[in-house]
C-alpha cells in the first residue's frame, strides 16, 4: 500500500468512522457492529499538504515562509554554502563598518529558493541596519517609490525583491536615490511643472532578481556588487538539512540526510521543505527516527526521483526527446505542450536541469542532453546519431 503523508491522523481516524458508517448504512445495522478491518482503520492517507509540484518547486510558498521565519540563519557565520560571495561580503561590510558607512548597494541574482532573501537579513543583521522590504511590482506608481524613501533613516537597507518587475517611472525615481541619496519630486503639469530636490539619508539597496537579464544596464550599473547565487553542493545541501532537522527537533540519520540532501535540486528552500515533508511521513507512520529507509520512501511516494527531479521535469525530458526527436525546440514550444507558462519552465525548473546536465540551452531552442536520454531510458535515433550530437556509447551505462 502506498501511504502518502497526511495532514493529519485525525483525519485518517474521521475517514475511518465515515467508512464505518457507510457501511453499516448499507449492511442496515448499527456502526458498532461494523468491524475495525485493516482496510477501513488504515485507509490510504489524504490529501498531502503539498501537490508534488509544490513539492519541488523553488517558489516559495506560504507553509515556506512560515518556517523560513525559525530556520533562516541570522549571521555570515551560520550560512551555509556560497562560500565565494560570503568571503566578499564578510571583508566588505567589515570595511564599511569601520568607515561608519552603510555598505554599497548588492544586486543578487540566480534561481529561486537560493536564499536572496535571506542574505539581504543577514547583512542587515551584520550591518546592525533596519530592513525595509519590498517588491518590484508594488512599486508602480512614483507616490509608492516616494512613500518607501520618505521611511528610511541613515545606513537602512532597503530590499526590493523581484527588481526586475520595477516599472521605468519607479526605475527613473531611484536611479537619483540611489546614485546621490536624493529624490525629484515634480508638482503641477505642463509649463507649470515644478522638480524639488530632496536629500535622503545614505541607505542600501539590496535587488533580487531571478532574471538577471531582463535588468537595465543603467539600473544594473549602479549597484557597487553584482553577485550572483550558485546551486549548492550536495555536501553544503546535507550540512542545511541536518541543521534544519535539528531546529525541528527531527531525529534523523546522516543516510536519511544524505539522500534528502541528493535530491533537493540544489536548493535549500527545496532542502527544507523536503525535511518537512519527511518528517510528515514518519510521524505517520509512528516512527521515531528518519531513517534512510522512510526518507527514501516518503521521497518516492512524491516521484521525486534519485536526481531530485518530479514528473515535471520528465514530462520536459519526454517532449524534448519523444516528440521533437531531442531538440531544439523553444521554451513557448515545449511549455504549450506541456500546458505550463513558459516563465514558470524558465524560472523554476529549467535552470536545474540545465545546470544537472539533462538539457542544453543554444541559439535555436533546447536539446536534451545524452545524460537526459540515458535517465528517461531512451534510445537516440540515427539521425542524432549521424549529426555526432551522441554516440551509442554515451546513452549505455
Ligand atoms: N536555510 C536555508 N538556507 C540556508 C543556508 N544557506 N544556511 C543555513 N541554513 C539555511
Amino acid at each position: 500500500m502506498t501511504i502518502v503523508p497526511s495532514n493529519s491522523e485525525k483525519e485518517n481516524k474521521k475517514d475511518a468512522g465515515v467508512m464505518k458508517e457507510r457501511k453499516a448504512a448499507s449492511k442496515n445495522v448499527p456502526v458498532d457492529e461494523i468491524k475495525d478491518d485493516a482496510d477501513d482503520a488504515l485507509p490510504v492517507a489524504p490529501k498531502p499538504k503539498a501537490s508534488r509540484a509544490q513539492l519541488l518547486s523553488a517558489k516559495e510558498t506560504a507553509a515556506d515562509l512560515k518556517s523560513d521565519a525559525t530556520l533562516r540563519p541570522q549571521s555570515l557565520d551560520e550560512y551555509i554554502g556560497q562560500s565565494r560571495l560570503k568571503t566578499m561580503l564578510t571583508m566588505s561590510i567589515g570595511a564599511a563598518k569601520s568607515r561608519n558607512e552603510a555598505l554599497d548597494h548588492v544586486l543578487f541574482y540566480g534561481p529561486p529558493g537560493l536564499g536572496k532573501t535571506t542574505l539581504a537579513k543577514v547583512i542587515s543583521n551584520e550591518m546592525g541596519a533596519r530592513m525595509h522590504m519590498t517588491s518590484g511590482p508594488s512599486l508602480e506608481r512614483p507616490r509608492d517609490i516616494i512613500g518607501l524613501v520618505h521611511q528610511l533613516e541613515a545606513d537602512d537597507v532597503l530590499f526590493i525583491d523581484e527588481i526586475h518587475r520595477l516599472s521605468r517611472v519607479a526605475e527613473e525615481l531611484l536611479y537619483p536615490a540611489i546614485e546621490d541619496f536624493v529624490i525629484d519630486l515634480t508638482s503641477g503639469k505642463g509649463h507649470a511643472t515644478r522638480t524639488m530636490r530632496l536629500p535622503l539619508p545614505r541607505f542600501t539597496l539590496i535587488g533580487a532578481t531571478t532574471k538577471a537579464g531582463m535588468i537595465s544596464n543603467a539600473l544594473r550599473d549602479r549597484f557597487g556588487f553584482v553577485l550572483r547565487l550558485d546551486f549548492y553542493s550536495k555536501e553544503e545541501l546535507a550540512l542545511i538539512v541536518a541543521r534544519t532537522s535539528k531546529l525541528l527537533k527531527v531525529a534523523i540519520t546522516q543516510g536519511a540526510v544524505d539522500a534528502i540532501a541528493g535530491r533537493a535540486r540544489g536548493t535549500p528552500r527545496i532542502a527544507n521543505r523536503l525535511v518537512r515533508m519527511v518528517r510528515d511521513y514518519g510521524h505517520f507512520q509512528g516512527a521515531e527516527t528518519i531513517t534512510e529507509e522512510i526518507a527514501t520512501g516518503a521521497l518516492d511516494s512524491y516521484q521525486v526521483d534519485a536526481f531530485g527531479l518530479d514528473a515535471t521535469d520528465r514530462r520536459m525530458l519526454e517532449i524534448l526527446i519523444d516528440h521533437y526527436a531531442g531538440g531544439p525546440v523553444g521554451i513557448e514550444t515545449i511549455a504549450a505542450t506541456l500546458g505550463e507558462d513558459s516563465d514558470t519552465l524558465e524560472d523554476v525548473y529549467e535552470p536545474f536541469l540545465i545546470q544537472a546536465g539533462f538539457i542544453q540551452r543554444t541559439p535555436r531552442g533546447r536539446t536534451a542532453t545524452p545524460q537526459a536520454y540515458m535517465h528517461l531510458k531512451r534510445i537516440p535515433s540515427n539521425q542524432q546519431l549521424n549529426i555526432g550530437q551522441l554516440t551509442i556509447d554515451s546513452i549505455k551505462e
